[in-house]
């Protein structure tokens, strides 16, 4: 492949200039049509959390990565079994006491690649064209996770040694909420204790404006089943009888959001952190094109919460999304019947200091308040979850990937937040007190849980060289 020498350049910065070898970066370069055929390979590894016929795929993934890590030179490497999908471990210690412990973590487990039939190669072909990589998992996360263990290999092998501490921890089930990370980490504290987290999962600004991302959502979510008769009714023998779920649902549904955008499950807001004017303004500062979204998207308009802006809607406020429902006849013609069970699910998105629980036991409450006349309703609780997470200003490993995307980009990154979630940022924080930070190079355009994923070739390369300037400058102090 082409090689991005404008990396190189970035070494006449000031601050790297002194100490900062080259190595590493020709190590990069005569070794990346390598790295870009063992990403393929990852790539081909149809590890798909959501399913149970792919799950001996996850494990195939998550060796595959204890290979990868024992390769590049990590030790202590095990794949560990959970209750659910497996996670992958392994470790560097030999920095020296003074120097910071850095956990680095990324995720092996994939999205479904459904629909098949939008794909334009097969989603586990792990086609190169275009100078990206075609593929489901291919920006989200494999192409991401793959970025420190490259990183580590390229400085031991041509410092002999790593500029800090680190732990690799990758996992094979964030796709689906991490239901089963949470007694993981509670039982592995001591092996998992450290400094500070890097995500190596999360994203980009552009390929030439970098972003450092301060906030996650958390996430929670439930299915509701409505019943009435104990089979189909006839509708011209019971319409008119007998209540219809598919009419008790819809009620139900349509009470949960206003017109307003507003949620209206009783005690939704009550442990909502409000906006401050700081805040507002921090999202402010980011540029943002409505009518350029509205284009994207092919939308009419936009909608959401009155009285906030889309950013912040789509960065800082909570949602209930109806993610599908379904129930009764949907063949051809006409069938005239009752059906006897309708069902949906919804997921919320939630903000500080929202918690799953929380919002789980104040939407169930409310949804069986709801239940109309005639008929029974049933809510479930979705396995996987997640805290809402937010970055901590003036953290260490905030200040450190700042620095780093600073001197890469040429730029201060933007402050962004996401409405997408990572569970495991907020358990470890929960668990072990430690902070975490992202550094990431997928990009927006990226397709990703869509069909024709890709990652750019350039994004890797560089993600690259951004873990190698970042474990240099932790290990700077
Ligand atoms: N990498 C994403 C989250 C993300 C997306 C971060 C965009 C930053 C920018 C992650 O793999 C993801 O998709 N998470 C799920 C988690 C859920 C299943 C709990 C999500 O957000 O839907
Ligand atoms: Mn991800
Ligand atoms: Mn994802």
């Amino acid at each position: 492949m082409a090689i991005d020498r404008r990396d190189k350049g970035l070494f006449s910065g000031a601050i790297f200039q002194q100490g900062a070898p080259m190595g590493w970066q020709e190590y990069l370069d005569t070794h990346q049509n390598r790295f870009v055929a063992e990403l393929q390979d990852l790539v081909r590894i149809p590890s798909v959390s959501a399913k149970p016929e792919h799950m001996p795929d996850v494990v195939a993934a998550g060796e595959w990565v204890v290979a990868r890590l024992r390769a590049a030179g990590a030790e202590n490497v095990a794949l560990y079994p959970t209750q659910g999908h497996p996670v992958v471990y392994g470790d560097w210690l030999h920095a020296g006491e003074d120097k910071p412990t850095v956990l680095l973590y990324g995720h092996f487990d994939v999205q479904p690649a459904e629909p098949l039939d939008l794909w334009q190669t097969p989603p586990f072909a792990a086609e190169l064209r275009d100078g990206r990589i075609y593929g489901r998992g291919a920006s989200d996360d494999k192409g991401g996770m793959m970025a420190p263990i490259l990183a580590a290999e390229a400085l031991l092998q041509t410092t002999g040694r790593l500029p800090v501490n680190v732990k690799f921890f990758f996992e094979g089930q964030e796709e689906i909420g991490s239901p089963t990370l949470a007694p993981f980490v509670k039982d592995n504290a001591a092996l998992l204790r450290a400094d500070m987290i890097i995500s190596a999962d999360g994203g980009q600004w552009s390929e030439t404006e970098a972003n450092l991302l301060m906030g996650l959502k958390g996430l929670v979510g439930c299915e509701i089943t409505v019943t009435g008769a104990n089979a189909d009714l006839h509708s011209g023998m019971h319409g008119g009888g007998v209540a219809n779920p598919l009419h008790g649902l819809s009620q139900i549904i349509a009470a949960l959001k206003g017109a307003d955008g507003r949620i209206n499950v009783p005690g939704f807001y009550d442990d909502v952190v409000e906006l401050t004017v700081e805040d507002r303004q921090a999202i402010a500062r980011v540029p943002f094109d409505q009518e350029a979204y509205i284009a994207q998207l092919g939308v009419p308009d936009v909608f959401g919460e009155e009285g906030y802006s889309v950013r912040e809607n789509l960065w800082a406020r909570p949602t209930l999304e109806l993610n599908g429902i379904w129930g009764g006849y949907q063949g051809g013609g006409i069938k005239t019947v009752l059906p006897s069970e309708a069902r949906a699910k919804i997921t919320c998105r939630l903000v500080a200091n929202q918690t799953p629980d929380q919002i789980y036991a104040l939407l169930a409450a409310h949804i069986h308040s709801l239940c109309p006349k005639g008929l029974r309703v049933a809510v479930e609780r979705l396995p996987g979850s997640a805290n809402p997470f937010l970055v901590p200003r003036g953290h260490n490993g905030t200040a450190a990937v700042a620095e780093v995307l600073s001197a890469l980009y040429g730029k201060a990154p933007y402050e962004v937040r996401t409405g997408g979630s990572i569970p495991v940022m907020s358990l470890l924080l929960q668990e072990l007190g430690v902070h975490g930070a992202v550094m990431a190079f997928g990009l927006n355009d990226e397709n990703i849980h869509a069909p024709n994923e890709f990652y750019r070739l350039s994004s890797y390369r560089k993600s690259q060289t951004a873990y190698c300037m970042l474990l240099e400058r932790l290990g700077q102090g």
